[in-house]
Formats: C-alpha cells, structure tokens, sequence
C-alpha cells in the first residue's frame, strides 16, 4: 500500500572541538585515531536545519543542500539513510517506512565547508530528524551520526561533549556523551572571527588522510598527548578552570595545526590574519597576566574563541582596534542562552 506523506523537521547546531579529531583508524566506519572534544554552540547562531519528508508514493531518495539538489549516490549519505534505516527495522520489522523514499532538505545559516563545522551541524541535524520520521532514538544515533561526519556525533548533544575513540573494529564504542550540561558553566563564551568565509582548500577528508599517512607526529599525538589532554581538560571543564582550560585549547589548537605542517606535502589552514590573530591575543593575555581568550582553528583560517563573559566586549574592543575596517563579519555566540549578533 502507497502512504501518505509524512515530515520532520530538526534544528542543530555547531560544535567547536578544544580537543581536535584528526585522523581516522577507519575510513569506512569513520573511526578516528584519537578521541575529541567539543563545546556545542548555540542553536541560534550557527545551524542547520533539516526537514525530511518520506512516501512509498516517491519514487527516489533525493537531497537538497542550501536550495541546490545534490548526489544521493554520495557514500556518506548512504551510510546514514541505510544504518536509520536498518535501526528501524529492528525495532520494527514492519515498520510503516520500510518501503518509503525520503526526501531531505537541509540549509546552513552560515557558510558552508568553510571551516565552521558545517558538516557536523548538517549529519547531525540529518540525523536527528530521521530519528524523529523513523520513531527511532538511541545512543546508536551519535554513532549513525559519526558515519556521516565523524566530529557530526558531538552535535547531538548540547554543553561539552566528547567523543571516545573505542576500541572495537566494528565501531560500537565510537560513541559521543556528554560531559556537562550548558548549564554547568553559564559564564563560558563563544566569539567567531570570520577570517575568510570561503570553502577551504584541502577537505577535512583528504587532509586527515594525508595526514596520517605522511606525518611522523600525528602517531605520536593520538597515543600520547591527546589522552592524557582530555583527561586534563574535563577535570578543567569540571572545576571551572578556565587557565587550564584555555591552554590546553591553544595547545591542541597548535598541534593540530602542527601536524598538518608535518604531512607531506603540507596543508596550511591557517593564514597570515589566523596567525595575526594568534599574536595580538597572546600578547593580550600575557598583558593581563592570565589566559582571558583561548583561540582555536579548525580546517579552515576562521578564529574560534573560548572566553569568559566578563572579557566579552574587551576581546571585541581588542579585534575591532586592530581590524577597523573588516569585511569580515564577527559572529557572537555561547554555549548557553541567547547570544546577539553584531558587525564590525
Ligand atoms: O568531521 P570532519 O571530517 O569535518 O572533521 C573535523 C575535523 C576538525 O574540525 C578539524 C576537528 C574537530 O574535531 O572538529
């Protein structure tokens, strides 16, 4: 029997990693080499959002991206439309959807592959609104999450989340959980310096993979340094340390920058206004005497900045002085509640 039409539709937001995932143990499962962590942002400033609409009366799965129609064909999309799909049934093996085709339409309010995380907004949100088509929910969902885009599973969940690597070859202890709640520290910010809004060069996919193929440090990283990091970092994130927290994100920041340096030949995400950036906000910290404003860089030259409310318009006055005329747009958002927007 054909069936009606039925929908959903999900917001998700953003997750900036202080702990960096670089490097997959496996390409297909998307299993990385070391665990991650993440503060989620406000759902408000930096998300996608996603509808999705089933029938047996479609004829094919289709997708659209921010308006423009795209492959279905695409692995990674599979992977998800098929791990949904059989979750369902085996909850259901008549499940109303099983003979349904899914339509998915998902736009970005923000640039896309721009080094701000989009993906992991997009997988998630995709995600969670089959979950919600489907009647489905689970832990499994951070790890159909990750098979669409590894650092996607942290964007289930709001507050700092990590994701453990496991240790199983099939992925099941891959999984993200939370480590605090938003609620746990109000005072935490988020401020993006939108360095260059463009798609980035060299993807996160290949990147990674050249990366660990080539690189002589990025073994080194992922067995030594990166777990006794997030061991450090969610005692800070516990504590409220925002010293400890702060370095480690700066650190980690430049490790992962570091490794990328390392691959043969090398990638250069950041550029001359990141490192700019880097300095004018060492040199601030050094003047006050403690660490007020922790920068991190993801594939792409965009600065992430962790601060405390109470530095909020200092760090503003402190850019805005030093790039006057910027094109480039701040967006200003946090971890919590309610964020604003504002121009330079
Ligand atoms: O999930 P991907 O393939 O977009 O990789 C994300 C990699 C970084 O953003 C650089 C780090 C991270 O942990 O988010």
């Amino acid at each position: 029997a054909k069936t009606g039409v039925v929908r959903a539709t999900t917001t998700a937001p953003v997750n900036i990693a202080v702990i960096k995932y670089w490097g997959k143990r496996d390409t297909k499962l998307l299993l990385p080499i070391n665990s991650s962590l993440s503060g989620t942002l406000d759902q408000e400033q930096l998300h996608a959002r996603t509808t999705v609409a089933a029938s047996s009366s479609f004829e094919a799965d289709e997708i659209w991206l921010n308006g423009k129609q795209e492959d279905i064909s695409n692995q990674r999309l599979q992977n998800v439309l098929g791990a949904v799909r059989a979750l369902a049934a085996k909850k259901d093996p008549e499940h109303p959807l099983k003979d349904a085709h899914i339509k998915i339409a998902s736009v970005n309010n923000f640039p896309t592959a721009a080094g701000l995380a989009s993906s992991a907004a997009g997988y998630a949100c995709l995600v969670a609104a089959l979950a919600e088509l489907f009647g489905v929910q689970d832990q499994e969902l951070t790890a159909i999450a990750r098979v669409g885009s590894g650092s996607a599973c942290r964007s289930l969940m709001g507050g700092f989340v990590r994701w453990e690597k496991g240790t199983r070859d099939d992925g099941a202890d891959s999984l993200a959980s939370q480590v605090v709640p938003e609620s746990h520290w109000p005072d935490m910010q988020v401020l993006i310096l939108v360095v260059n809004a463009g798609k980035k060069g060299v993807s996160s996919t290949s990147g990674m993979q050249s990366t660990v193929k080539t690189s002589a440090l990025i073994n080194h990283r992922a067995e030594v340094v990166v777990p006794q990091r997030m061991k450090d970092i969610e005692k800070a994130i516990q504590d409220r340390d925002f010293q400890t927290f702060g370095r480690i994100t700066m650190q980690d920041s430049n490790q992962f920058h570091a490794t990328c340096l390392d691959t043969y030949p090398p990638i250069f995400y950041m550029n001359d206004v990141s490192r700019q950036i880097v300095q004018i906000l060492t040199q601030y910290n050094d003047a006050a005497g403690e660490i007020r404003a922790a920068y991190t860089y993801d594939a792409g030259p965009n600065c992430v900045i962790y601060c405390l409310k109470q530095h909020v318009q200092e760090i503003l006055s402190l850019v805005c002085h030093y790039f006057p005329s910027s094109e480039s747009e701040f967006v200003r958002g946090r971890s919590t509640t309610a964020s604003d927007y504002s121009s330079t």
